[in-house]
């Protein structure tokens, strides 16, 4: 079976941004920036990013295209008997992430249709939790499903489908060659039709005006830390099985540093649509800005419909602003369907298109929980855990894995024969010590918060059930599958760097 690779390396280089860019970008570092220093968060936000983001981003692409695999497959060529991580962070993140990331993409689908006739009224947060979500008390108290949010997760579903089925160049690459111009020119649209509101300079300064003591807090060079690993996708085997159908001459380190350096930048321009909407609505009922800034979910489907609301031809706006949500989702939601697809047919060798229809089937049956009353308290409780201790473990034993249970100069010589940028030792040195350290802190800070009280006043019977269970419950599976022989000889075949 002949791997398929990219048409053209921008077409890995879309790819791979369209997966780093997601709703994160938007909702997550905006309001990181703002509560951690402002401008002077970009301080550990970068040195974050060049001593962990993209060695890891450079470690992710040279693994897929020096082993030529998907996570599985790759750690499997590594040591035979590690093949169990690579499950794992496949594992985890489509029956974690996957799950409710469709479900919030198909919020947006359902409130990009709202936008045109302000659907959600004069009081969103009622709107959203109340008419919307039709939130219930507890995890446990499920109700039923929410129409229009199963009828949107049928369309992204479909759409997650049609994409990864095409294949890598008809599908993937096409749909980013689409997905990516079109957000970028989306997001200027909105930068600039927000810069030019009233108020939106309350907004910027808010944003970004420096407070230097904030960089003494440890907490904020841990949050600084977790975005990198989330924003880039790091972790979840995304970026091995993107790298691993690139062709053998592939300038490595220049694409992982384009996809940093875009990713991080989309960030910064994005937040400055965030804030000056914000700092709008601020002026406009002249309130103070902290009283109308939120943050994720809270500041998609509350504050910004209600200053779209107030906005001349805020219908539009809100149009362009859920419909840039929905693209950004999407194209990462394709890139975790596709690490586990890869995977399964790595290791069993069915035919792709099955596995991408058997894959969707289940994913859409699995996210239909998210989609019920209890919706969103299972999208709080299943996000915390996977995000903050799947995350962070998977990516300690990769670098162990690695780092210790391997040559990791095999690697490095790899990526410097065919990249541009070379890398030193100063590389080995940020993946052996420095990335698992940083890990290892940011694991106990937050455990540490999480036993000092139950996440969120969810009770601990469902934090449990539905948290720990479900870390549990994705790392069994994964040493299962592991535990099966292979079907396929790909495990057997050579890879592109030195063998010994
Ligand atoms: N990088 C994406 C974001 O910032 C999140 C993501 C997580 C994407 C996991 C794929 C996998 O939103």
């Amino acid at each position: 079976m002949k791997r398929e690779q990219w048409k053209s390396q921008t077409g890995f280089l879309l790819a791979a941004v369209g997966s780093a860019i997601g709703l994160g970008n938007i909702w997550r570092f905006s309001y990181m920036a703002y509560s951690h220093g402002g401008g002077a968060f970009l301080i550990p936000y970068i040195i974050a990013l060049m001593t962990a983001g993209i060695p890891l981003l450079i470690l992710e692409f040279g693994i897929g295209h020096e082993r030529i695999g998907s996570a599985p497959l790759a750690y499997a060529k590594i040591r035979r008997n590690w093949e169990w991580l690579g499950w794992w962070a496949v594992t985890f993140v489509m029956f974690g992430i996957e799950l409710y990331y469709s479900v919030i993409i198909s919020w947006c689908l359902n409130f990009f249709m709202l936008s045109f006739n302000l659907g959600w009224g004069d009081d969103p947060n009622t709107f959203f939790f109340e008419d919307f979500l039709a939130m219930s008390d507890a995890p446990s108290d499920i109700g039923n499903v929410r129409s229009p949010i199963l009828i949107g997760l049928i369309v992204v579903w479909f759409l997650n489908w049609l994409i990864i089925y095409r294949g890598i160049q008809k599908g993937i690459e096409l749909a980013n060659r689409i997905f990516m111009p079109t957000l970028f020119v989306l997001t200027a649209v909105l930068v600039f039709w927000s810069l030019s509101l009233e108020g939106a300079m309350t907004g910027i300064r808010a944003y970004l005006s420096p407070d230097f003591s904030q960089l003494s807090s440890p907490a904020v060079w841990i949050d600084a830390y977790s975005q990198i690993f989330f924003t880039l996708s790091l972790g979840f085997g995304i970026m091995i099985a993107y790298a691993s159908y690139l062709p053998a001459k592939a300038n490595i380190t220049k694409y992982a540093l384009l996809t940093a350096a875009l990713n991080s930048g989309f960030s910064l321009f994005a937040g400055f649509a965030v804030f000056s909407v914000l700092g709008f609505m601020a002026v406009s009922q002249q309130l103070p800005i902290d009283e109308v800034v939120r943050e994720s979910i809270g500041l998609a489907f509350i504050a910004y419909p209600k200053a779209i609301s107030l906005m001349p031809g805020g219908n539009i706006f809100g149009a362009i602003f859920f419909l840039s949500l929905f693209v950004a989702g999407l194209s990462s939601s394709i890139s975790i369907i596709e690490a586990f697809t890869s995977a399964i047919v790595d290791k069993f060798g069915f035919n792709r298109k099955s596995v991408v229809t058997a894959v969707c089937c289940i994913g859409f049956a699995g996210s239909i929980i998210f989609a019920t009353n209890a919706g969103i308290h299972w999208l709080d409780i299943v996000d915390h855990f996977l995000t903050h201790y799947g995350l962070v473990v998977v990516g300690v034993f990769e670098c162990i894995l690695v780092g210790w249970f391997f040559r990791l100069d095999i690697l490095r010589k790899h990526i410097n024969s065919v990249s541009s940028f070379k890398l030193g030792t100063w590389w080995n040195l940020l993946i052996k010590y420095f990335i698992p350290l940083v890990l290892g802190v940011i694991l106990v800070g937050d455990l540490y918060n999480e036993l000092s009280k139950p996440y969120s006043g969810y009770t601990w019977a469902s934090i449990i059930l539905i948290g720990r269970d479900w870390i549990l419950i994705t790392v069994i599976v994964a040493f299962w599958i592991a535990s099966k022989d292979w079907k396929t000889d790909e495990h057997l075949k050579p890879v592109r760097g030195e063998t010994k």
